[in-house]
């Protein structure tokens, strides 16, 4: 299988506002459906950015994600940056690339990276984002006032996190 070079979209979908909320998002969540129309949602925590409109995910232990993916290429994903609250859907096809594609080191360097040794990545779940929408919590319509700061030290508190990094702390 031939593996596309990362793209060089006339139009940026991976803008800096969606690149940094997804380099905060702990977990990505994979939404594809069935045969049935039935819907599957499922979480990755092992994904990354590629070129200006392609986010790969690692196809580790996902067999659901990937019947539905072979038989229905139409793919969701979703992130937040669960401090600031906010993220986005990537709304866009996914083709899935084997480990043993030409390239697919070069690919799935990104992946390979953040997977380390312990986790074998089968393959990479290739989605081109065709669409991209904001995800913004509640309080940001409710209490559009408040600062980052305020939003993050609120969420500190409801989710009973004391952060060390003087980075997250702002
Ligand atoms: C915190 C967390 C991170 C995960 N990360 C990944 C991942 O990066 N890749 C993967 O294939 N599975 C990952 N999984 C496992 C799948 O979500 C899990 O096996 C799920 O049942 C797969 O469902 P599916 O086959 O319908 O996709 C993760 C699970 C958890 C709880």
């Amino acid at each position: 299988m031939h593996v596309a070079e990362p793209t060089r979209a006339a139009r940026t979908l991976l803008t800096r506002a969606v690149l940094e909320d997804l380099d905060r998002a702990v977990l990505c969540w994979l939404a594809t459906v069935d045969q049935d129309m039935v819907p599957n949602v499922s979480p990755k925590e092992i994904f990354c950015p590629y070129g200006d409109d392609v986010l790969l995910i690692a196809n580790i232990a996902s067999p659901g994600s990937m019947r539905n993916i072979a038989r229905n290429p139409q793919v969701c994903v979703s992130f937040i940056d669960v401090f600031r609250q906010r993220g986005f859907k990537l709304i866009g096809r996914a083709t899935v690339i084997p480990r043993d594609a030409p390239d697919f080191t070069k690919l799935a360097e990104g992946l390979l990276r953040k997977a380390g040794a312990d986790f074998p990545v089968h393959d990479a779940i290739h989605v081109r984002i065709e669409r991209v929408e904001r995800i913004w919590a509640p309080s940001y319509r409710l209490f559009p006032d408040r600062s980052v700061e305020e939003r993050m030290q609120s969420a500190y508190a409801a989710y009973g996190v004391r952060p060390s990094s003087p980075d997250e702390r702002v």
